[in-house]
């Protein structure tokens, strides 16, 4: 599984956001310690505080088939017409770092191939810990 065939699962399954209140598109694509990729999209709701972001869908999607650290996460998001280079939320910050670690890989990228990789430091640096 390549970077690229992971940001395309991310893309594809963003064309399955349910998110008729932002219309803001959000996909995320994980590759676990298995080799298996699991996705996500948002899901959006009338009442607006349950939202589920893309990439606690994946996340939840991991968990269920066993997986427990990610190697690499892809993330797409924009509206209808662009796919931005959307890092995650900071709450979905801290759901990635929950399995993480420090060869985790975060990429986001573009439509005009603008690509980013971060680490989980990068984005949550002095994380909460247990
Ligand atoms: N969203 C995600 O799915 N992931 C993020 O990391 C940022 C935000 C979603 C939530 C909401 O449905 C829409 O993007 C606009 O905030």
């Amino acid at each position: 599984m390549t970077d690229d065939e992971l940001l395309d699962a991310a893309r594809a399954v963003r064309g399955k956001a349910h998110c008729p209140y932002s219309g803001f598109h959000v996909g995320a694509a994980i590759l676990d310690e298995n080799g298996e990729v699991h996705v996500g999209c948002n899901v959006e709701n009338a009442a607006y505080s349950n939202v589920s972001c893309a990439e606690a869908g994946a996340i939840s999607a991991m968990v269920a088939a066993g997986g427990t650290r990610i190697v690499t996460i892809a993330v797409a998001g924009g509206d209808e017409h662009k796919t931005r280079a959307c890092t995650p939320c900071g709450g979905c910050r801290q759901r990635i770092h929950e399995f993480s670690n420090k060869q985790t890989r975060i990429i986001v990228k573009d439509d005009d191939e603008d690509w980013h990789t971060y680490s989980i430091d990068d984005l949550l640096p002095a994380s909460f810990h247990l």
